[in-house]
């Protein structure tokens, strides 16, 4: 995850003449961008280069990046008029730069290696457009989410209608998967997820059924939820470092598979710590098949290239055997 970002040194070199958002709104430079990882590191699919956020701006909540803070939100949502305020938007208008960029990548990979497509699911995205940027304790999503239950479960059908549309249009533009990144709802327990969440979320994965490409779905600080995520949905589930994946694959069932789930820290230590920890998670598979081996969460920004590569090499190598 991020697998392109700022720990390469030529994503540096064209952030110094671009900024975030212009890379992903620009479908050349998107696609440059997304083939840097395919180009430098053995991994076995692209990831689309864009953000979890640009769906925001269309449905009129307007944010920027601001260096080493993050994203910052211009009028984060903060009552339900506000909800009643958002704008419904087609994605194959309003983020065309993202559709076009997918038919360019798979021009470029060639069948190489799949490409990813991705989008935020309701909690993550509506923490932010909330919150107005990262939070700790997500007090104000919380807030809304418990004292105007009604105006929550609003905010969330309407992300999930968009979000069914955008990555069914992704589909359509030619990615091979799509991963739903729900990164922060381990905040909440297994009834409050059930209860806010749960079908807004399984609405969209039920919305996808039948579009022919697999789907993976994802959080971070899950443990505790990981059995109501595998409920809401995903051909593939997530796990990030917190718990060992045996364990967390006889949480989430045979019939589905397993991400993960490497601490993305590990790799600023030594790499034969790495690769204990590599092996540590592949005899826990067990070869059983239906794992995808991935980091738990991204990768940081200054985290050495050459241990990334030799992860995924080490990897690729254990894994034959
Ligand atoms: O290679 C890839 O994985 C694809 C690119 C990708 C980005 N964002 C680009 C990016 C993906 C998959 C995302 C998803 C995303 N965006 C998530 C879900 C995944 C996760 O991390 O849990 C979230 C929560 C966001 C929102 C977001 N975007 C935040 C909180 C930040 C700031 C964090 C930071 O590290 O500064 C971003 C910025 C962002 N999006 C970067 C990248 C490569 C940082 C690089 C930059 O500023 O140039």
């Amino acid at each position: 995850m991020r697998q392109a970002g700022r720990y390469m040194s030529e994503y540096m070199a064209l952030r110094k003449k671009h900024s975030l958002l212009e890379i992903c709104r620009i479908p050349d430079l998107a696609t440059t961008v997304t083939m840097q990882p395919v180009n430098r590191i053995e991994v076995d699919a692209a990831i689309l280069f864009s953000d979890l956020l640009l769906p925001l701006e269309p449905m009129g909540i307007r944010f920027d990046f601001v260096a080493g803070e993050g994203p910052a939100i211009e009028n984060p949502i903060r009552s339900a008029a506000d909800i009643d305020a958002l704008r419904r938007f087609d994605p194959r208008e309003s983020l065309a730069h993202v559709l076009t960029a997918i038919g360019q990548i798979q021009r470029e990979l060639a069948g190489r290696v799949p490409l990813i497509g991705f989008a935020g699911a309701p909690f993550t995205l509506a923490s932010y457009a909330i919150e107005g940027g990262h939070s700790n304790n997500f007090a104000k999503t919380k807030a809304l989410m418990y004292g105007e239950p009604e105006a929550w479960h609003k905010l969330c059908a309407f992300l999930a209608d968009l979000i069914s549309d955008y990555l069914s249009a992704q589909i359509d533009a030619g990615v091979d998967c799509v991963q739903v990144f729900d990164s922060w709802v381990g905040a909440l327990n297994s009834r409050d997820y059930r209860e806010f969440i749960m079908p807004h979320t399984k609405r969209i994965f039920d919305s996808l059924e039948g579009k022919g490409v697999p789907t993976i779905h994802f959080g971070v600080g899950t443990r505790s939820i990981l059995g109501d995520i595998r409920d809401a949905g995903g051909d593939v589930i997530g796990a990030d470092w917190r718990t060992p994946i045996d364990e967390a694959w006889n949480v989430i069932g045979p019939d589905r598979g397993v991400q993960g789930n490497l601490d993305p820290t590990l790799l600023l230590g030594p790499i034969e710590r790495v690769f204990a920890a590599a092996d540590d998670i592949l005899d826990r598979i067990g070869g059983r098949p239906g794992h995808i081996f991935n980091l738990g969460h991204g990768i940081l920004p200054q985290t050495p290239l050459s241990h990334v590569q030799a992860l995924a090499h080490y990897v690729h190598r254990q894994s034959a055997r």
